[in-house]
């Protein structure tokens, strides 16, 4: 009677197993997919845009911005997807349509440059 006993420990194992794989693909996929809309302040900094002090923290918060205030009607849109013409009206505009503080904005604006500056795509 050795052989079922074997065999549960076995699917178990095996369940677990793919629970874990599962919840790894899962927070992979949803870590890749907020930097592709957002790229990491790390991936700026790395591009030479954080290196005045006090940049870097600006930065982060601008993209907390992004990601959270703008994205309060609708999905935030890869900022990469429109061009930098694109965003000299697209950013006003929206802009309008939110609440933000003078400081935030400032954040906001500093962020989406930098990104299309150093144009990353993830
Ligand atoms: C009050 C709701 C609201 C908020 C807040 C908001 N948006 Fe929008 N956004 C819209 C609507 C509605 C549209 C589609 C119509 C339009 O283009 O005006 C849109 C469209 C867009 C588009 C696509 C524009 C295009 O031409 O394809 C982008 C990019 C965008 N928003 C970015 C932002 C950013 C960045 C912020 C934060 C500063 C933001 N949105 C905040 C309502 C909002």
């Amino acid at each position: 009677m050795a052989y079922p006993v074997q065999r549960h420990r076995w699917i178990r194992g095996g369940r677990a197993a793919m629970v874990l794989l599962g919840a790894n693909l899962l927070i992979g996929c949803v870590a890749t997919s907020w930097d592709r809309v957002a790229p990491p302040v790390e991936v700026l900094a790395a591009g030479g845009m954080a290196d005045v002090p006090g940049q870097r923290a600006a930065l982060e918060r601008g993209r907390m911005v992004y990601l959270v205030d703008c994205s309060s009607c609708h999905v935030p849109e890869p900022i990469l997807a429109h061009s930098r013409e694109d965003w000299k009206h697209i950013l006003p505009e929206m802009i309008e349509e939110t609440t933000l503080t003078a400081a935030e904005e400032a954040d906001l604006r500093l962020y989406v440059e930098s990104v299309l500056q150093l144009g990353v795509a993830d």
